[in-house]
């Protein structure tokens, strides 16, 4: 029966990988964007202020360190007078101010970065100053926004009428973010005492969506798995994320750390890593133990590696989907929540950090692993060792899926190990079935 299961998966695994596009959409949160919303304040003749916001509405997908580096093209002549709570990159060319004060920023094509926490109160906005760094939904409600406010000289030559002049191509300058045209919506509305309620003059909203495919290329985890009723563990696949040897592939042995040179990158830039070599090149490996059997109730051990000797991932989180974690008993050491992202189905789950005990993963040098225990409740219709069910469908690291072993591959129960003659009848039958069915 095992065969015919495997059979069944495979087959199921291909249709689900042609039927599903693999950039620009994340069928583990099939809504998830960043909206970026500019709101008009005030017109001041020949100046607006505005304010801009950004808000990840991801359930898991995190904005890390260096963190967001905002961006666009203004239609005309604007220049940036003054900005409280972030700040352009570069100031640009602005000779033709010939004053003691000069503009903020004169760029056709600004670059917008938050400030650090910390920054003197002055140059603060209301929810600023997170260093670029924006939270998920799941992970921390709060922390998901940022807003700066600005106030520019408008075009020297406007063709809007009377209405404002919105600029476009917006980018967030973290990779694999692609971010629509600018569309107007219903004005923000305000309050200051919970009994009336004020509008600004114009509101425009601008969605990016992220694509893994856009971020990287190649993969960048790689899944492994073992059982206590089998001695084999099952690796990552050969060559998941890179191979070594083919050029562009860099790694280093763990017995040469000593003389590792750590590259020096400036803020703002993320540090090309250096990971460990293996046979598959991933800078992040997970395991997938399953532990133990008791009568009501099973066990997995899963654990996280850092194979990456530059990168601390903070706030990391791992998504998995399996069709028994709607009745997960307990999680030990890790936070966990269900998500619900098609109706009323709750076998995808999302573990994460506990804050400041194991919610930063090291670097490879540092003791670079997290780990934790889960107890599932045995649903009596559909648990089983069989035919891998034990094993996660799908597992994502920061949002980014892992490769998984072939499921042919997976640790077997030791009495299925043979193929019977009915078993051949049934692939036999089913191939038949195959296109009455599709
Ligand atoms: C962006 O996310 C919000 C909140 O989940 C959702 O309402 C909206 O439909 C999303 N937009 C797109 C274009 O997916
Ligand atoms: C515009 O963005 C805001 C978030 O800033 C969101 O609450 C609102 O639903 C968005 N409006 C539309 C129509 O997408
Ligand atoms: C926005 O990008 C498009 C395509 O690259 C370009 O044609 C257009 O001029 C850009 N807009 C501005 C204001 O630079
Ligand atoms: C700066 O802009 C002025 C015109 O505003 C121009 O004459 C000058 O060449 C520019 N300088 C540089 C270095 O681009
Ligand atoms: C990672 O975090 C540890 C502990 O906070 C710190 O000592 C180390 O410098 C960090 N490494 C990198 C590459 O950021
Ligand atoms: C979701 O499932 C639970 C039990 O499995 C049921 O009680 C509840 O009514 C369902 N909710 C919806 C919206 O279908
Ligand atoms: C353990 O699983 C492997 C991989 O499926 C299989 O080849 C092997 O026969 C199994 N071992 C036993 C003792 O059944």
């Amino acid at each position: 029966m095992a065969t015919i299961f495997i059979f069944i998966f495979i087959f199921f695994s291909l249709l689900a990988s042609i039927s599903l596009p693999s950039y620009g959409f994340d069928s583990l949160d099939p809504l998830g964007n960043i909206t970026i919303t500019w709101d008009f304040l005030s017109d001041n003749g020949n100046t607006v202020d505005v304010r801009v916001s950004m808000y990840n509405f991801q359930l898991f997908r995190h904005v890390e360190e260096p963190g967001w580096n905002l961006g666009w093209a203004w239609k005309g002549d604007e220049v940036i007078w003054a900005m409280l709570g972030a700040e352009a990159k570069e100031q640009g060319n602005c000779t033709k101010f010939r004053g003691q004060q000069k503009p903020h920023c004169c760029e056709k094509e600004p670059v917008i970065i938050d400030l650090m926490p910390g920054t003197p109160y002055n140059m603060q906005t209301a929810n600023c100053c997170k260093g670029g760094v924006l939270t998920s939904i799941k992970q921390d409600d709060t922390k998901r926004g940022a807003t700066f406010q600005m106030n520019y000289i408008k075009a020297s030559v406007s063709d809007s009428g009377g209405s404002f002049s919105m600029p476009e191509n917006f980018t967030l300058g973290i990779p694999g973010y692609s971010c629509g045209t600018p569309f107007q919506v219903s004005p923000t509305k305000f309050t200051k005492d919970g009994h009336r309620w004020q509008q600004v003059l114009e509101t425009w909203n601008v969605t990016c969506i992220y694509s893994q495919f856009l971020a990287s290329p190649a993969p960048t985890c790689c899944v492994s798995l073992s059982a206590f009723y089998n001695s084999t563990i099952v690796p990552c696949p050969t060559c998941s994320c890179n191979c070594q040897g083919l050029p562009g592939a860099t790694c280093v042995d763990s017995d040469k750390t000593s003389v590792l040179q750590l590259p020096q990158t400036n803020r703002g830039e993320p540090s090309p890593p250096v990971i460990r070599c293996s046979h598959h090149m991933c800078p992040i490996r997970i395991h997938w133990h399953v532990k133990q059997s008791y009568k009501e109730h099973w066990r997995v051990k899963i654990t996280i590696t850092n194979m990456n000797f530059v990168k601390n991932y903070s706030q990391w989180n791992l998504v998995v989907l399996h069709p028994n974690l709607g009745s997960v008993t307990q999680v030990f050491s890790f936070n966990y929540q269900t998500l619900s992202v098609y109706g009323n189905f709750s076998d995808i789950g999302m573990f994460w950090g506990l804050p400041y005990y194991n919610d930063m993963l090291l670097t490879h040098g540092e003791n670079g692993h997290v780990q934790t225990e889960v107890l599932l409740h045995k649903d009596r219709r559909e648990f089983t060792f069989r035919e891998g069910w034990s094993f996660p469908r799908k597992i994502s690291f920061n949002g980014d899926e892992c490769v998984m072993p072939s499921p042919d591959a997976y640790p077997r129960l030791p009495s299925t190990a043979h193929i019977s003659t009915t078993t051949l009848h049934t692939i036999f039958f089913s191939l038949l079935l195959l296109p009455i069915l599709f």
